[in-house]
């Protein structure tokens, strides 16, 4: 699947520290079939040479407004109408603030303009920069005209600092990017992801994991809220930050997890159960913490936690259920029997390793439903995320259209 494949992608370079990654963002995008052409501010030059960017995208690199060979032609207008979408990756606060107030003094602010393209921006900068009341006001302004805000991201930064403003990785702007092109799927429903481990209490500072990270599920609920989901993320202890737009609650258990998904439920038209949950939990749990001292062994007594899917599942008013199957051997016989015992509507099969699956930033899929599947390569979790959400919609369309003719 390609989402940009013929796709004609402005890809805006500004002067900002980031601009070394458009280089991988445009070598993406052409990857995924898109016809990229850069469009650069004149200062972005200072951070990243026309050369490279033309060699990736085999296009010469535009940034000249007053363009004798192209303006013979009105090239910017040509330009502005030959884009299917437009991507400014990284958005230096200056620019945001130029054409926040509709400046047109250069090449991209002015396609930028004259472009009814959709406008996608990446902002990239320091973090009490992108902190400012007057980015903030300017990028209100861009979004209430309908300007698509990608990211930027928390954590360290060039400059020393740590905070947000870090530009959103390439690849994840890819998703961002597939995800505006196949439309909102799932405008203004509500769902519910899982994501994460969940910690069972041993004593006061103890408890029994798992590896899992929480990646999955986040670009699970980041690709959905791209697709206008109201995405409700019901996450186990995990060291991610909550995707823009995401509602988020944090439990530890599975027990507090199923009240979590319970008390959420009644809203919601898809269930996606992605986190790690314990099928045991000690049965007892110590009020003081367990001494070592005088014990040679020690002896733990689990219970079965609850099935949190299986329970939605089998509720006679029940959202479209997608879980995830973890298989260490015979991945696919494994989670088939699971989505019929679990009676799912779709289930996502990954292979784990303590290499591969948990932890990791790629991962691929096998995904099943009663009638089909699909493999999804090997690819980041980011990527995986926006094509299983397109895949999950097709199908809950599906279901929905014979629901409606029945
Ligand atoms: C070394 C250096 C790094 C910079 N990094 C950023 C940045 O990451 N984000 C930003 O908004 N501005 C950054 N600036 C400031 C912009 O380059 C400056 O505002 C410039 O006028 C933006 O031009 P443009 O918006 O036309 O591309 C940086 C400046 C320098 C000298």
């Amino acid at each position: 699947m390609q989402p940009s494949g013929g796709r004609r992608v402005v890809l805006g370079i500004t002067a900002g520290i980031a601009a070394f990654k458009a280089a991988e963002l445009a070598r993406l995008l052409v990857r995924d079939g898109a016809d990229v052409q850069v469009v650069m501010t004149r200062s972005a030059g200072q951070f990243i040479g026309p050369m490279t960017l033309q060699a990736i995208t085999g296009r010469p690199v535009r940034d000249a407004l007053f363009d004798p060979v192209h303006e013979a032609a009105m090239g910017h207008i040509e330009l502005a109408r030959w884009a299917d979408v437009i991507l400014v990756a990284p958005a230096t606060a200056d620019f945001i603030a130029r054409i926040a107030i509709g400046m047109a003094d250069d090449l991209l602010s002015t396609l930028c303009l004259a472009s009814g393209a959709p406008l996608l921006l990446a902002p990239a900068m320091n973090q009490a920069m992108w902190g400012h009341p007057a980015t903030q006001a300017n990028v209100a302004a861009l979004v209430e005209r309908g300007a698509t805000l990608l990211g930027p991201d928390d954590g360290d930064q060039a400059c020393g600092d740590t905070g947000p403003g870090r530009m959103r990785e390439p690849a994840a702007l890819l998703g961002d990017l597939q995800a505006s092109l196949v439309g909102a799927r799932f405008a203004g429903r509500r769902v519910i992801v899982t994501a994460g481990p969940t910690q069972e209490p041993l004593d006061p500072v103890r408890f029994l994991g798992n590896r899992s990270s929480g990646k999955m599920g986040f670009a699970l609920a980041a690709a959905l809220t791209a697709q206008g989901a109201e995405v409700v993320l019901i996450s186990g202890p995990v060291a991610l930050p909550t995707p823009r737009g995401v509602e988020r609650i944090d439990v530890e258990s599975a027990l507090q997890m199923r009240d979590a998904v319970l008390a959420e439920l009644p809203e919601a038209v898809l269930f996606i159960a992605c986190a790690a949950v314990a099928d045991y939990r000690p049965l007892e749990v110590a009020a003081h913490k367990i001494k070592k001292e005088g014990t040679s062994s020690l002896k733990l007594e689990l219970v079965r936690n609850p099935d949190i899917l299986a329970e939605v599942s089998a509720r006679a008013e029940r959202p479209f259920c997608v879980g995830f199957a973890a298989e260490t051997d015979d991945l696919e016989a494994a989670a088939e029997s699971k989505m019929r015992t679990k009676g799912l509507d779709m289930i996502a099969a990954n292979q784990v390793s303590v290499s591969r699956g948990f932890g990791t930033d790629d991962n691929a899929l096998l995904v099943i439903w009663n009638d089909g599947r699909v493999a999804l390569a090997n690819q980041p979790k980011t990527q995986l995320a926006v094509q299983l959400v397109d895949l999950i919609a097709d199908r809950f369309d599906a279901q929905a259209a014979t629901k409606n003719s029945g």
